[in-house]
């Protein structure tokens, strides 16, 4: 504890009776000591404050005494003060001192990464936003109508098999068009939703679960993501379609990867196509992976079938587009060469930590 400095008289009764409240300073607790400093020396109505603005009242031989007595009362207010808060916050500290066990075991920060579908869902999507494509989602309980109808599927067609289609036994909401509710069986539906949205020009590309009355092995899984894209506008054709998906092929394996399209059929697009890269395991020489042929699917497109265009009152004669779509599951097992798509849907730690390992070292060694 300070020296309680001794009480000297000022000679004049007012300052006097400052001092118990000085010397009481020592006994102040932090609330107090702080109350206490804006009565004694707060700016607006400190008690010395005030004592200090009476000096140009007085006559002026005794400006000078009394000025120099307060000024002399308020350095030991200061310093008295600023003791205290000194001696307060050295008991705070020593106080959580013992508090703390320097004897527990270090907590250790458990840090996450992103699972790795998530990582090329990311990637994919970046890459068609650099070219000018925004992201669009819709809702994975759909109805017939966005699923099929509205895409061009023949109602009752067999087509609407080939899908294995999961349906809900509850009612759609009131005023959403047609059917009985599924869980969308692809995103194409939000192809639809899009388009209803907003008129062309439309670039979306569009991430989310997708799902099928599937088998759960090595190849398929009842729930997977898919990612769609969905370009509309004047003037767009074929050729737009396999430059941009070639882009993609290049951004997202590497620049020397070759594509090949084949012929194929969806009931929304005309022509349609698959499209493959070239093996990455065996890089086209042919190995289990790719069951010999050197070539990946990697997707399904198409030109938008004009049909589909007219289901949400855009005119064909004016408009075209392409629409493709692509699976970020099977992407993920062909970039990494994982075998079995449950090791991606089943969250074992173990296979999750290695693949961390492995996307780094490949990361280190394309330069990223
Ligand atoms: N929706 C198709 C599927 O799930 C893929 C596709 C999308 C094909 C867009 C063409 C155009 O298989």
């Amino acid at each position: 504890m300070p020296a309680t400095p001794s009480p000297v008289s000022t000679g004049y009764p007012e300052l006097d009776a400052l001092r118990p409240r000085l010397q009481a300073i020592p006994t102040l607790g932090a609330d107090a000591l702080e109350a206490e400093e804006i009565a004694i020396l707060g700016r607006k109505s400190g008690a010395l404050t005030a004592a200090l603005k009476r000096v140009a009242e007085l006559p002026i031989e005794e400006r000078k005494s009394y000025g120099a007595a307060v000024n002399r009362l308020k350095a030991e207010f200061e310093a008295a003060f600023a003791a205290r808060r000194e001696e307060l916050e050295a008991e705070r500290k020593s106080q959580e001192h013992a508090e703390r066990d320097l004897t527990m075991p270090a907590r250790h920060r458990w840090v996450g990464a992103e699972h790795p579908v998530t990582r090329v869902v990311d990637e994919i999507v970046d890459i068609f936003r650099g070219i000018g494509f925004t992201v669009a989602v819709g809702p994975e309980v759909e109805t017939e109508w966005f699923n099929f109808l509205a895409l061009n599927f023949p109602a009752d067609h067999p087509a609407m098999d080939m899908h294995d289609t999961l349906y809900l036994d509850a009612a759609p909401a009131e005023g959403e068009p047609g059917g009985r509710l599924l869980l969308r069986t692809h995103t194409s539906p939000v192809q639809i939703r899009a388009l209803l949205a907003a008129p062309p020009p439309v670039r979306v590309v569009i991430p989310g679960m997708v799902y099928r009355n599937d088998a759960f092995d090595a190849s398929h899984s009842p729930a997977f993501s898919q990612i769609e894209g969905l370009a509309v506008d004047e003037g767009i054709s074929f050729v737009d379609l396999k430059a941009t998906l070639i882009h993609f092929a290049h951004r997202f394996f590497s620049p020397s990867t070759k594509t090949r399209f084949r012929p194929s059929f969806f009931p929304f697009t005309e022509p349609s196509a698959e499209m493959d890269v070239e093996c990455q395991l065996c890089h086209g020489s042919g190995c289990p992976a790719c069951k010999g042929t050197g070539w990946m699917e990697i997707l399904g497109c198409g030109m938008v079938h004009p049909t589909v265009l007219e289901n949400v009152s855009v005119d064909p004669e004016k408009y075209t587009g392409w629409a493709f779509g692509m699976g970020p599951h099977r992407i993920t097992m062909l970039r990494y060469g994982i075998p079995d798509i449950r090791l991606l849907l089943e969250g074992d730690m173990r296979f999750l930590e290695q693949l961390r390992e492995g996307a780094r070292a490949q990361r280190r060694e394309g330069g990223q």
